[in-house]
């Protein structure tokens, strides 16, 4: 690349994070478990979310890091039990002070929070109590829980995230823990997936209702659904796709209310997702003002015949099962490789273009500012003999998506800020410490918690003189 296009004044240059994936201290000052605490190592084999990245005792720390980096954004999400560790209805003060006193750090630095509500956190009182998102209680109880948030945070904070990678959430069901019956999970993720929307729109009422000057967005799981070939069939099977994995989601966030696509959908299969008359008026009311947009990768589509085999997985790079849920819906579509693009150890296609592809996407189609929540490149890493971490592929990755952002505002779209995945080292959802997304370095591993000590790999240097320039200097 000669030169980087120009970024936009004021833009919000930062890095990600999720609350389970970082901060450790489960037990802490009165936080009570989340069902994410009992899955995170079971599930998977690597390390579990008790200690983390230890960030609930390196927040400052971590902020410093941030501010010398030249920061001027961060998004974290706050976990639900620390607010709310039980049905008292009685909001627990430490947790809030410990978000206080994160959130005071990032504004005294000129670092603006970009608060998630939810990042698969539920408290396990919830999912007892209310059967998890199946059950219609959840709705008032993460009311009340986030209007605690926006009154004790919407002060400092003015930018929020409803739920992440809802779409994922249900597309990925049966892996991600929300799904609590593979059996009849074709039929109740639509019904799970109304609820999660009325969660959704009530964030957003009570945001507007509560936070002076406060912006909120859902944030989907964003990733483009290229046609294997130029067979109009192809065609048609990648549009099915991208309509059953994003499009519903995004078209419901923007028109607030369900696409004819999935209505039709529905009475196909005899799907009957419960939606009631006060749903509705929630959804009415729920304008939001702009989209949080997590996009890593590219998928293919071909087209499947009607008598094609159906598979709710793939296999990966080493013969084990990947984490897709409908690979190949018969009639629908069939999710395929691309010879175009590389991929990362755990599958994932690099491809800098669908970055630009999807800003452009989201922004033809629904016309609202859009930060990027997400984006990064996960490795496994170590530090090196002379006490550093170098991580050229990660740099690589970041300027070549950093210039299809740019490519994509100078298409026209409007976005407002990069928050690549992760700002230091955290628990993969499904490979712990072994696959590592951040600019820095945290000194533990799945087996050794070491010394959690903070070690800036060259990636965060590097980063650091691109947000001093704007964008101009890599
Ligand atoms: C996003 C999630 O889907 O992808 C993050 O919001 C997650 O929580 C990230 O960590 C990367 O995925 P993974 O499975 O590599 O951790």
């Amino acid at each position: 690349y000669k030169k980087n296009p120009i970024f936009p004044a004021r833009f919000m240059w930062g890095a990600s994070s999720a609350a389970w994936q970082v901060e450790g201290a489960v037990n802490e000052d009165g936080r009570t478990p989340a069902i994410i605490d009992l899955n995170s190592k079971t599930k998977t084999g690597y390390a579990d979310n008790s200690i983390a990245s230890d960030h609930y005792h390196h927040y400052k720390e971590d902020v410093e890091l941030m501010k010398k980096a030249g920061f001027t954004s961060y998004r974290f999400s706050i976990s639900w039990s620390r607010i709310y560790p039980d049905d008292s209805g009685v909001p627990n003060q430490l947790g809030i002070d410990f978000y206080n006193n994160l959130i005071d750090e990032l504004v005294k630095n000129g670092i603006e929070p970009i608060v998630t509500l939810y990042h698969y956190d539920m408290p396990v009182w919830v999912d007892k109590k209310y059967n998890g998102w199946y059950g219609r209680g959840i709705i008032a109880a993460f009311d009340q829980y986030v209007r605690t948030c926006f009154k004790e945070f919407g002060d400092r904070v003015k930018y929020w995230l409803s739920i992440n990678e809802q779409n994922m959430q249900i597309c990925y069901g049966k892996w991600l823990g929300v799904c609590k019956n593979d059996e009849t999970w074709f039929e109740d993720q639509w019904k799970v997936n109304n609820i999660m929307n009325v969660c959704h729109a009530k964030a957003v009422i009570a945001c507007h209702e509560l936070v002076e000057g406060g912006k909120i967005g859902p944030v989907p799981g964003y990733v483009p659904i290229y046609p294997e070939t130029c067979n109009p069939k192809d065609q048609i099977a990648a549009q099915n796709a991208e309509e059953l994995t994003e499009k519903v989601w995004n078209d419901f966030y923007a028109h607030q209310k369900y696409n004819g696509f999935i209505k039709s959908y529905w009475r196909e299969n005899n799907i009957d997702p419960d939606i009631r008359p006060e749903d509705l008026e929630d959804f009415s009311q729920a304008k939001i003002d702009f989209f949080g947009v997590n996009c890593y990768r590219s998928n293919t589509a071909k087209y499947a015949a009607p008598d094609a085999e159906p598979k709710d997985y793939i296999l990966n790079k080493s013969g084990e099962k990947g984490n897709l849920q409908f690979p190949v819906v018969p009639g629908v579509y069939a999710l395929t490789n691309n010879p175009f693009v590389k991929t990362t150890d755990w599958d994932w296609e690099i491809d800098p273009v669908a970055m630009r592809y999807s800003l452009r996407y989201i922004w033809d189609h629904y016309q609202l500012p859009m930060v990027i929540t997400e984006n990064g490149y996960g490795a496994h890493e170590e530090v090196a003999e002379d006490g550093k971490v170098h991580d050229p592929q990660r740099i690589q990755f970041l300027r070549e998506q950093i210039y299809q952002v740019g490519r994509a505002i100078q298409d026209g779209c409007e976005v407002i800020g990069y928050n690549p995945w992760s700002f230091t080292d955290l628990l993969s959802t499904g490979n712990g410490m072994s696959k590592r997304y951040g600019l820095v370095f945290i000194n533990t591993t799945d087996s050794d918690v070491r010394d959690l000590r903070r070690i800036p790999k060259d990636s965060y240097y590097w980063y650091s003189n691109l947000i001093k320039s704007n964008g101009q200097d890599w």
